[in-house]
C-alpha cells in the first residue's frame, strides 16, 4: 500500500493515483468532509471490492464523486431545475444529491436502485484525480462499515491498511462531518442525512425541504458504533454528573472542553461547545478515542444548540447511542 502526499493538483502523483483507480484498484482520497474510499464505477470487481473492504451491506448505495458541475448530466437524467440551483450554490461542497440514474452508471453502484447520488468534493487534489482518471469514480467514507468515519490519516490506516492500493494523505480534514444528503426526487425534497449545510440554508435556495433520515437506505443498520453501551444525555452539567455518579459500573464521558474536571472517570472532549465547526472537526476522532477506552459504558453530553453542525452531530450521536437518549 502506497501513501501519497500530494500538495498540488498539477503533481505527477495525481496521474499515478488516477491510473490506479482507472485500472480497478481501490484508493483512499481526501475530501473536505471525511476520507473517501474510491474506485472506478465502471469496474464491477472494483465496486465489489469497496463493499468487501468496508464490509458494507450491499443494500447501501455508493455516491458518484464528480469534478465538474456539468457532469451532473453525464450520470443523472431528468435533472430538476432545483438540483441545478443547489449545484450552483453549494458545489463544490458538502452536498450530495440523489437524482435519477442515467445509463452510464451501473446499477450495482446504487444497490440496484434507479437513482444515483452525486457530489462534487471541495478538494482540488481529489477533483484532479477524478478528472484524470477519465472514468466515473464512486467513493464512500473510508471506514469499516458501522464505525465512525475517518477524518485523519491514522483513522484511515487503522481501518484500511492492507485493504487498499493507495492512500492520499490530505492531513486533518476541514469539516470532519459527512455531506448533507438530499433526495431531489420527492416533493418536497427530503434530507436523508444532515451535514454542515442545514435545512434553512437549503430552504433559502429551493423552498421547503423535509428531514426524513429514516427514508435513507440502510438506515436500519448500525452506524457510528463505538462497540460500547452508549447513552446520550441532555441536561445541565451538574445534573449530568449526578446522573453518571448514580451508575454502578465502569464508564467514560464524552463532554466539552473545560468540563473534564467535573468527572473522575476517563473523559474525551468534543472541543469548545460554543464553536460548532471545531466540534464537527473533532467529532469522529472523539468517537474513535472512546472506542479505544477500556470501559463498558459511555455517557455522552448533548450539544444543546441548533446550529447545522450541532444538529448533524446530534443525529450521529443518536445513532452511536442506538437511540438511547435520556433527558434530565
Ligand atoms: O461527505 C461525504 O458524503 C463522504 C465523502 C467521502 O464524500 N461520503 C460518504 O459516503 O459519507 P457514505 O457512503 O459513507 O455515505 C453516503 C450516504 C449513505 O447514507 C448512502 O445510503 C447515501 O449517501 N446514498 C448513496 N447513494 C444513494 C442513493 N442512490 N439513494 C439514496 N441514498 C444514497
Ligand atoms: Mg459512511
Amino acid at each position: 500500500m502506497k501513501v501519497f502526499r500530494i500538495s498540488s493538483p498539477d503533481s505527477e502523483q495525481v496521474d499515478i493515483v488516477a491510473e490506479m483507480l482507472r485500472n480497478g484498484e481501490l484508493c483512499v482520497i481526501p475530501t473536505e468532509t471525511v476520507y473517501g474510499l474510491a474506485a472506478n464505477a465502471l469496474d464491477e470487481s472494483a465496486v465489489d471490492g469497496i463493499f468487501r473492504a468496508k464490509n458494507r451491506p450491499n443494500d447501501n448505495p455508493l455516491t458518484v464523486h464528480i469534478c465538474d458541475s456539468e457532469d451532473i448530466d453525464k450520470y443523472a437524467k431528468n435533472v430538476p431545475d432545483s438540483a441545478r440551483v443547489l449545484a450552483d450554490k453549494f458545489w463544490s461542497g458538502a452536498l450530495t444529491m440523489v437524482l435519477e440514474r442515467s445509463g452510464s452508471i451501473p446499477p450495482k453502484v446504487s444497490a440496484g436502485s434507479p437513482t444515483v447520488a452525486l457530489r462534487m468534493p471541495d478538494n482540488d487534489v481529489s477533483r484532479a484525480i477524478i478528472r484524470k482518471s477519465g472514468v466515473p469514480i464512486v467513493a464512500t467514507s473510508a471506514n469499516r462499515s458501522g464505525s465512525p468515519s475517518p477524518t485523519t490519516l491514522s483513522h484511515v490506516l487503522d481501518d484500511m491498511q492492507g485493504r487498499v492500493s493507495a492512500v492520499v494523505d490530505g492531513g486533518d480534514l476541514e469539516l470532519g462531518i459527512e455531506s448533507t444528503v438530499i433526495n431531489m426526487l420527492t416533493n418536497p425534497p427530503k434530507i436523508l442525512r444532515l451535514g454542515s449545510i442545514g435545512v434553512a440554508e437549503l430552504e433559502s435556495v429551493i423552498g421547503v425541504v423535509e428531514f426524513d433520515e429514516k427514508s435513507a437506505p440502510a438506515s436500519a443498520h448500525k452506524h457510528y458504533s463505538i462497540g460500547k453501551k452508549s447513552v446520550l444525555v441532555s441536561g445541565e452539567l451538574d445534573k449530568f454528573r449526578e446522573y453518571t455518579e448514580s451508575f454502578k459500573g465502569d464508564f467514560a464521558v464524552l463532554c466539552f472542553d473545560g468540563e473534564e474536571s467535573f468527572f473522575s472517570c476517563p473523559c474525551v472532549t468534543l472541543g469548545d461547545k460554543s464553536n460548532p465547526p471545531e466540534v464537527g472537526r473533532r467529532f469522529f476522532s472523539a468517537l474513535r478515542e472512546l472506542e479505544k477506552l477500556d470501559v463498558s459504558t459511555v455517557f455522552m453530553r448533548y450539544p444543546e444548540d441548533d446550529s447545522p453542525i450541532s444538529l448533524a452531530v446530534k443525529s450521529r450521536l443518536m445513532k452511536t447511542a442506538e437511540n438511547n437518549f435520556v433527558e434530565l
